[in-house]
């Protein structure tokens, strides 16, 4: 054990963005039962496994969080911005978020064929969190999930087909259609080559349990058996946010019903699998182009930096880990998604988005 606690106090020197290692309590640890000392080595392997982790823990299982809070919340506190002597608390306030008037167009008519997405995660609370499932569970929990969306392929505003990578599926696709749909921004990457997530279990039994529905206008989208159970998102152009969120919402509250309960803490929010999607479990994101910020996409150094400032964090449009692309199109969101609300998200990429376009415009 001691081995591992010199490992860790190593990762906390060489790479002080690893929030594992930054908070990491030796004295804590040491006072759990070997078993508990087992369960949160298992949270942390990831990020002891990759020390460039940023965040580096994935939970196993809902209750980790409340069970092992001493260890965990001073990692969701930083993530989050949430200070030291204030409440973890999450809120909801769709109904302001679909009716806010935040309209990119109002920026700069430019910006209205910006791709706009939000997404949630959210996990059933009858299964392990994707780190700890078996196969079994996995297929499971598709199956489930493909019940909910027969039902929901029926409905007129959110029609649409589910598409599985499970080997043998009723609704399995093949290799082409899903590159394809990997191409258009639509579904996940192969998560068996993410070295994050394989430590942490989650792209175990790759591609079973996995599968994709998507609304006949394509925009409603379900991603089963990623990093999450579910991911549950609209993407749209037109830079109306309130109709992106109120898109979500709609099918969130269809989807609600026909699935088995979702894990869910009036301290965390929603549960997930990794502590910066916990709360509003909600990401939401525009593909900007901004390339006299990045250099023509060759420099994310500059806009980063401004979008810190702002409680964005930017990434290429590629997701997550991936470069910007020659015409500088970025991935830009609002860090934080626990403590605020559905409506300060969605306000936060606005505000974000008219401030780094206005140093877009100057650059
Ligand atoms: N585990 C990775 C890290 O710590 C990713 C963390 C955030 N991203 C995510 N998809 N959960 O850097």
């Amino acid at each position: 054990m001691s081995q591992i606690i010199d490992k860790i106090n190593q990762i906390r020197q060489d790479n002080p963005q690893n929030l594992m290692a930054r908070y990491f309590s030796a004295e804590y640890f040491n006072g759990l039962n070997e078993a508990d000392q087992a369960r949160l080595l298992g949270i942390f392997a990831s990020g002891i496994e990759n020390p460039d982790s940023s965040m580096g823990a994935y939970a196993q299982a809902p209750e980790d969080y409340d069970k092992f809070s001493t260890a965990l919340d001073p990692l969701i506190r930083d993530f989050h911005g949430i200070a030291d002597g204030i409440e973890i608390a999450q809120k909801h306030d769709w109904p302001n978020a679909e009716t806010a008037n935040c309209n990119l167009a109002e920026i700069d008519p430019k910006l209205k064929d910006v791709s706009m997405r939000v997404r949630v995660a959210r996990n059933a609370s009858t299964y392990p969190l994707p780190g700890a499932m078996s196969k079994d569970q996995r297929i499971s929990f598709e199956n489930e999930a493909v019940a909910a969306f027969e039902k929901l392929i029926e409905d007129e505003a959110f029609g649409g087909q589910y598409l599985s990578i499970t080997p043998g599926s009723k609704y399995e696709i093949s290799s082409a259609e899903y590159d394809k749909r990997v191409a258009a921004h639509q579904m996940f990457k192969d998560m068996s080559s993410d070295r994050f997530l394989n430590v942490a279990g989650i792209s175990a039994d790759w591609p079973y349990g996995r599968g994709m529905y998507v609304s006949r206008d394509q925009d409603f989208l379900v991603w089963v058996g990623e990093e999450d159970h579910l991911r549950i998102m609209s993407m749209m152009s037109g830079g109306d946010l309130g109709a992106l969120f109120g898109r979500l919402h709609a099918g969130l509250k269809k989807l609600t019903g026909l699935l088995p309960p979702f894990a869910t803490s009036p301290v965390y929010g929603n549960v997930t699998s990794c502590p910066t999607n916990l709360g509003a479990g909600m990401r939401a994101s525009l593909h900007m182009k901004l390339p006299n910020l990045t250099k023509g996409g060759t420099d994310l150094s500059v806009v980063t930096a401004a979008a810190k400032d702002l409680g964005l964090a930017v990434r290429g449009a590629g997701g997550e880990h991936s470069a910007a692309g020659s015409d500088g199109l970025v991935d830009v969101s609002p860090s934080a998604r626990l403590g605020v609300t559905e409506r300060e998200i969605m306000q936060r990429l606005f505000d974000g988005a008219k401030a780094l376009w206005a140093l877009e415009v100057k650059a």
